[in-house]
This record gives C-alpha cells, sequence and structure tokens, in this order.
C-alpha cells in the first residue's frame, strides 16, 4: 500500500535522499547510487572540476588519475604513495559547513564531496 507525503514530510525524504545519495524511484524503493561527485577547486585555476567516480574509490587515487595532483613540489616524487604516514597528500574538504584539512589517502568518495586542492 503506497501513501502520500507532501509539504514537510516530502522536504525532508527528499534532503535525505541527497545527503544519503540515494535515489527514489516511482515505485517508491531507495537504491543507493553507484556513482558519487566530486567537485575539485584548484588554487590556480576559477573553474572546478567535475568528476563523477565510483562509490568509495580512493580520493589520492582519482585525483592521479585525473592528473589533479594532491602534492605540492616535489612532493610529487617524495610521498608514502598512500600509507598514510607522510601527510604531503592533504586536501581541504567541505563538511558540515567548514573546510577540513585532511590526508586525500586516507578518504574513501562514499558520498559527494567538494574538495579544494592547495
Ligand atoms: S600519501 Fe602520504 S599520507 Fe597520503
Amino acid at each position: 500500500m503506497g501513501f502520500i507525503l507532501k509539504g514537510q514530510r516530502l522536504t525532508e525524504l527528499w534532503n535525505f535522499t541527497r545527503r544519503r545519495n540515494v535515489q527514489l524511484l516511482d515505485s517508491g524503493e531507495m537504491v543507493l547510487n553507484s556513482k558519487v561527485t566530486l567537485l575539485i577547486r584548484r588554487s590556480q585555476s576559477n573553474e572546478p572540476n567535475v568528476v563523477e567516480v565510483e562509490r568509495g574509490e580512493n580520493l589520492r587515487q582519482v585525483l592521479l588519475r585525473e592528473s589533479l595532483t594532491p602534492y605540492q613540489g616535489n612532493k610529487k616524487i617524495f610521498n608514502c604513495r598512500g600509507m598514510g604516514i607522510c601527510g604531503t597528500c592533504k586536501v581541504l574538504v567541505f563538511e558540515n559547513g567548514e573546510w577540513w584539512d585532511k590526508r586525500s589517502c586516507q578518504i574513501q568518495c562514499f558520498k559527494n564531496l567538494e574538495i579544494q586542492l592547495k
């Protein structure tokens, strides 16, 4: 048996599906999107890159694949290759209304993210 959502409840459901990156089908089922979208800003460019990746992909690997390295200067060569030790792969991630300094090799992309490269 179906039900009809209106007003505030519909808005809450809409916001929930956007936050969790799920899709609401006409049948009423919720399915998890297999892809997430990354909005990547670079300090040298005003145009952000929008990249669609598989859910759970590693952010450092995505950046390197897209030729958007998280490293600066000679850190492109001298780094721990994603083992989480050196801290040279830091990027800014926008979450909960604030920018957070995080190691890109330690981030799995499970939801849409906004990222600022240093
Ligand atoms: S690559 Fe060394 S901490 Fe991420």
